[in-house]
């Protein structure tokens, strides 16, 4: 017979593979997931390990609006490792290695499958480093909001990534269960400011262009990762209790902003006596013109707003610092453990500060909410009906109306040791909601919560009794 036949491998073959990979020592690994299982965003995140740190290396040309970039993140294998995937959307990808070796990889959608020349063992700490370029991409959500990386109207650039927009700027585990340290670099042309988390390290001018880079030893979910390149008007400070403030607003608003970014220091020590102690390094805000982004984002340090914020908006975002970059929820579902607690933030500053009561606030939504707020019970806070309701009214509001209830049932003492105790519990790490319904019967053994779960934190429709 002539004819030719594809080759198949034979039982000696594999046998002969399988013989000579045990007789090298080598390790045979399986490709971790595509993504971690999460409800709302399957595709977000990756299995089968766990990054410990990135390393990001940018150069941003405005004029040609082109990003060029190398991203060296060290990460621990979680299982026998023949390839593992990175989020990226968009950009070109030039190189990749693996603990310096180069690394085969491909791409599909929103997946860099990376597969290194040796398979990685359980256990073992390597670094992955991939070089790319390109004008990086503006994300819309499944509510319909922007995000990634988004143009301003003075030619500069915000990074901003809840939920998912941070894989438009660089390579990584794109999911809130992943948290890690940073060291953020960003070359722009001589004259124009980089802000980004943390604290700013070093800044120097060489060739006309500058280089700043900024440190985030904490750990730190994606999605609060942040980037502003632009015009800013720079502010550093410390407060009385010694903690570095970095403050970048925009010219054209800065004059607008400069009392209520004041309260800072205030609101901070307020927090503290309130949640605990502070979790980060330092602290500040971004400040850009309204028109770039509808809304405010709690990057890490450095909360986001588009434009003068109030001092309520400036509570709920400072808030978050405790609710949800250092107790960052499990999954998407978990936003109103974000949302729910920031927003009940700014019913405990306004009874402290002289305003209504959470009490009256509380009332106030349950006897009409739904005049300000249409979509207050069509769903539970802890249950939104898709990607696209992650960020609604159930998830804010009446999140916050399940701390109340809490509230009602302990007594205020036992409430503010509850907030307290949970933001030290789960300090820098990862929490979801039956941690939280777990925890606060752990803490109050003898009163029943059965129905605050039942009808306000799970159930459908507005609940018969406030
Ligand atoms: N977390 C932001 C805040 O409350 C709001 C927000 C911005 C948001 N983008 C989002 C919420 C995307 C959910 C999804 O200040
Ligand atoms: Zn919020």
């Amino acid at each position: 017979m002539s004819r030719s036949a594809p080759v198949a491998p034979t039982c000696a073959s594999v046998l002969l593979a399988l013989a000579l990979t045990a007789c090298t020592g080598g390790v045979r690994g399986t490709p971790g997931g595509s993504g971690v299982d999460d409800p709302y965003f399957p595709k977000s995140g990756n299995g089968g390990y766990d990054v410990t740190h990135y390393d990001l290396n940018l150069a941003y040309a405005p004029d040609t609006h082109r990003l060029t970039a190398t991203a060296t993140l060290t990460a621990r294998a979680a299982q026998d490792l023949s390839a593992f995937d990175l989020d990226l959307q968009g950009l070109d990808v030039g190189k990749v290695t693996v603990d310096g070796e180069a690394a085969r990889w491909n791409r599909a959608g929103q997946e860099l499958t990376v597969r290194p020349a040796e398979d990685l063992g359980e256990g073992e700490t390597f670094r992955v480093t991939v070089r790319y370029s390109g004008t990086p991409e503006t994300l819309t959500d499944p509510d319909g909001s922007e995000e990634g990386w988004l143009p301003t109207e003075d030619g500069g650039v915000l990074a901003l990534g809840e939920p998912t927009g941070s894989m438009a700027w660089f390579p990584g585990n794109h999911h809130p269960s992943d948290k890690a340290a940073y060291d953020i670099a960003v070359t722009v042309p001589q004259g124009l400011e980089a802000v980004s988390n943390g604290e700013l390290t070093d800044e120097r001018s060489r060739g006309g262009r500058t280089t700043y880079t900024w440190h985030t030893g904490e750990p730190m979910a994606s999605y609060v990762a942040t980037l502003a390149i632009g015009d800013y008007d720079i502010r550093r400070s410390t407060t009385p209790a010694g903690l570095p403030v970095y403050v970048a607003v925009d010219p054209t608003r800065a004059e607008a902003s400069r009392k209520v970014l004041a309260r800072i220091p205030e609101i901070l020590a307020w927090a503290e006596d309130a949640f605990g102690p502070y979790p980060f390094s330092s602290t500040g805000a971004i400040v850009d013109r309204d028109g770039d982004t509808g809304y405010a984002l709690e990057t890490q340090n450095r909360p986001f707003f588009p434009g003068v914020p109030d001092t309520a908006l400036l509570v709920h975002e400072l808030a978050h610092q405790w609710y949800g970059n250092s107790v960052t929820p499990k999954t998407w579902q978990d936003m109103w453990l974000n949302e729910g607690f920031a927003t009940y933030a700014e019913w405990l500053w306004a009874e402290d500060h002289g305003g209504d009561s959470a009490q009256e606030t509380f009332d106030a939504l349950y006897d009409h909410g739904e005049d300000t707020y249409e979509d207050l019970w069509t769903f539970p806070p802890a249950e939104p009906p898709d990607a696209a309701h992650i960020s609604d009214s159930p998830v804010y509001q009446r999140g916050a109306m399940v701390l109340h209830k809490i509230r009602q049932t302990v007594g205020d003492d036992a409430f503010r040791a509850i907030i307290r105790g949970w933001a030290a519990a789960h300090r820098h790490g990862n929490a979801d909601t039956a941690d939280f319904t777990a925890y606060v019967e752990k803490r109050a053994p003898a009163e029943d919560f059965g129905g605050v779960w039942e009808e306000w934190l799970y159930g459908e429709g507005k609940p018969g009794r406030r």
